[in-house]
């Protein structure tokens, strides 16, 4: 018999046992040291929010110094592991699953932080952000290094005990740069088709498989950057795909380019649709998100297979019970 899921279902992917659907997606919160350590107020902030979610996706950490922003969770040298692993310590007690999110925050960063000019797949500025200051285009060595970087980075991922790595390909952050058809102007094998624009993030997916082993890999990916003459759905439905042959093991499915946010979106679930589009076309599991503040509308998603999972943020973030609160409201319905 198949029996349809609902947001308490549990969840396998690899090793990885989501105990439910609910999850909390990545926010950044600044509570990192000004260094990219963990603070006890960074692990406060998480632990008081992993009890009720099955999963719970810690904030962005940077994988080079020419990827940062400030104050920011550092995973680009190994000073990082000792804190990391006191955090998952931490987390796990709740009895909660935690991936960590991957990044690199290319033009998104400011000379300011890392001293000299950020870097971004052409010298073009976010459109998103007109205070910004024109990248340097990165050089394909340059490339290379952040392919080895990423990896390198997960690898730490993996020796801190999280459970799952997640690879930030979104809202303005550099690899959703490179996928971006108003950013990325580049001319060679980066640039130009939607497969040259997506190279990039295939190539730190395949070469993190390959350092990683059998561990879960996700993939944040923003699949419509909202702006005119920008990435649109049916590209990022091609490049979603794409990733889930080259070894994503979960898809974490957004859109906005410099801000996560549809811009004038009322309704809860603004970013469902998309995911729900993604779902038919692949076969690994996708999240969902976008304004959710009810148990009732993140139940009812899982419960009609719009999507596998369901991320509910600033909702958390405002009340670190929501998740406890929303689950005891489904069990009193359900009686
Ligand atoms: C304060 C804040 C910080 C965020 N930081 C991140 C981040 O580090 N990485 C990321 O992928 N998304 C980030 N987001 C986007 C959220 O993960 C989420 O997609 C967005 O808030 C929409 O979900 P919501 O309407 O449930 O809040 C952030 C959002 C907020 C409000």
């Amino acid at each position: 018999m198949n029996i349809l899921p609902n947001l308490t279902s549990p969840l396998s992917i690899r090793s990885l046992k989501l105990k439910n659907r609910l999850v909390l997606p990545p926010m950044r919160s600044r509570k990192a040291s000004l260094e990219g350590h963990v603070t006890d107020d960074f692990i406060k902030h998480y632990t008081d929010r992993a009890v009720g979610p099955g999963l719970v996706i810690i904030e962005h950490a940077y994988i080079a110094e020419s990827g940062r922003l400030s104050p920011q969770l550092g995973v680009c040298d190994e000073k990082f592991v000792k804190g990391l692993s006191r955090f998952t310590g931490a987390i796990h007690a709740k009895g909660t699953s935690v991936v960590l999110q991957i990044s690199h925050a290319g033009c998104m960063s400011s000379s300011e932080i890392i001293g000299t000019t950020p870097t971004a797949p052409s010298a073009v500025k976010n459109p998103r952000n007109a205070k910004a200051e024109t990248p340097r285009a990165l050089e394909r060595e340059e490339i290379d290094e952040i392919v080895q970087a990423f990896a390198n980075a997960a690898e730490r991922v993996v020796r801190s005990g999280f459970d799952g790595v997640e690879i930030h390909n979104a809202h303005g952050f550099l690899l959703s740069e490179f996928t971006s058809p108003l950013m990325n102007k580049r001319t060679d094998e980066y640039g130009g088709t939607l497969q040259n624009r997506i190279r990039l993030t295939l190539r730190i997916v395949e070469e993190t498989r390959r350092r990683v082993g059998d561990y879960p890999i996700f993939c944040r990916l923003g699949v419509e950057d909202m702006l005119p003459n920008g990435l649109m759905l049916p590209e990022g439905i091609q490049m979603a795909s794409l990733l889930a042959e080259a070894g994503v093991d979960v898809l974490d499915i957004t859109g906005g380019m410099g801000g996560a946010i549809k811009p004038g979106a009322t309704e809860e679930g603004f970013f469902i649709p998309q995911a729900e589009a993604i779902k038919k076309k692949v076969n690994v599991p996708v999240i969902g998100v976008g304004g959710v503040v009810t148990p009732e509308f993140a139940d009812e998603v899982i419960r009609k297979e719009r999507v596998d999972l369901v991320a509910v943020g600033r909702a958390m973030l405002k009340d670190p019970l929501w998740a406890i609160k929303a689950l005891k409201t489904l069990e009193k319905k359900e009686r």
